[in-house]
């Protein structure tokens, strides 16, 4: 059943151009994101949103944390963004005009189903994104948008979490037409876009075994950094907890421009940096980042688009992606860092799929 991968994790990230297809499938036409054979809000109901908390746990958190972004980009509301062990108990403010939504790729994690009922409770209205018909999250929430990325059998999140990214890029698009934040020309451009995903994620697949070798230098130390900006910081702590998860190797996930706050005296002689610079807006500032560290002896692996020519001059190593719109770029970029810890368990020997101390859905508290 793995499809002759020796891992369900490497097969479920070479099923992602799929998984995207298929989440993408029938929710584009003309141009537009119609979800209205998914979810039944009334267009009353998504013009009197005042505010979203986006509330899940681990990878689907990250994919929570870029929601954040997109929708404050797309459609002008404020977001939240919790871990649902958190949201629980910090009495958060939730009102009828709030939306939550939940996060959960298996539906049945304790703490986000524990979270959605408090929610409800509170009378805000909640949206799942689920990848599991029929489980806890897709009866309990009011409403439910599917993610179509197939069972998910390794313990480490891939293709969901992918699949997760566009279930919130199609809400944000709905969003925005409804409530007019976007123009017919702008709307044209996302969905232009977002159809194109599938085919670029399967470029960078295709190249998947270049990423071996920097994957067993890593694989040879304890401690490492990822840095990025922006966006590009919500896609380095998931590839962080990716590597934690099935690598064993400690890695810190930090926003680059928050090192010289303190951490920056954990860089030392040697030690591997993962910087992501696919986002324009910040690029010159992610340089000096990248300066910084390597000004201390680190050795710096760059991931950035293609054409660039100038993240290769500051960085020891580069690893590109295909360009898409930036909101849109960490679909790809979440690929290279999947992989990355992907072959690092692999060259340490280790068990990809089921990784010690961890269940794939957390039912407890
Ligand atoms: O099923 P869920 O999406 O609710 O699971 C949430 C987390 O337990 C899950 O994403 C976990 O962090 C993954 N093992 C990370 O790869």
């Amino acid at each position: 059943e793995k499809a002759g991968y020796d891992h369900f994790m490497l097969k479920e990230i070479f099923e992602q151009p799929k998984a995207i297809r298929d989440t993408l499938a029938g929710r584009i036409k003309d141009g537009v994101v119609d979800l209205a054979q998914d979810i039944s809000f009334t267009e009353e109901d998504l013009k009197g949103i005042d505010k979203i908390h986006f509330v899940a746990c681990g990878t689907a958190y990250h994919a929570g944390l870029m929601g954040k972004s997109v929708v404050e980009k797309l459609v002008r509301i404020p977001v939240e963004v919790d871990v649902a062990s958190e949201y629980r108990y910090r009495d958060p403010i939730i009102t009828p005009s709030t939306l939550v939504v939940v996060v959960s790729q298996s539906g049945e994690t304790a703490d986000t189903l524990a979270a959605l009922r408090e929610a409800k409770k509170a009378g805000a209205k909640v949206l799942g994104i689920t990848n599991v018909v029929g489980s806890s999250v897709s009866r309990e929430a009011d409403q439910v948008l599917m993610t179509w990325a197939g069972p998910e059998i390794a313990v480490a999140s891939t293709k969901a979490y992918t699949s997760q990214l566009i279930a919130i890029y199609l809400f944000s698009l709905h969003l925005a037409r409804v409530r007019g934040s976007l123009d017919a020309a702008e709307l044209k451009a996302y969905t232009t876009a977002l159809l194109n995903l599938p085919e670029q994620a399967q470029t960078i697949l295709e190249e998947a075994d270049a990423i071996r070798p920097f994957a067993e230098g890593i694989a040879k130390h304890d401690n490492l950094f990822f840095i990025g900006r922006g966006l590009d910081y919500a896609v380095v702590m998931e590839g962080s907890l990716k590597l934690k998860e099935i690598s064993y190797i400690h890695s810190e996930a930090y926003a680059a421009g928050e090192l010289k706050h303190g951490t920056l005296a954990l860089i030392e002689d040697d030690i591997p940096v993962i910087a992501l610079a696919t986002q324009k807006a910040v690029f010159e500032k992610m340089v000096s980042n990248i300066i910084e560290v390597k000004a201390r002896g680190a050795h710096v692996l760059g991931i950035g688009l293609q054409g660039d020519t100038e993240l290769g001059k500051s960085v020891d190593e580069t690893l590109t992606i295909p360009e898409t719109l930036p909101l849109l770029t960490p679909v790809l970029a979440v690929i290279p860092l999947q992989l990355l810890s992907y072959y690092a368990s692999v060259a340490r020997g280790l068990n990809v799929d089921k990784p010690r101390n961890l269940a794939k859905s957390v039912t407890v508290e």
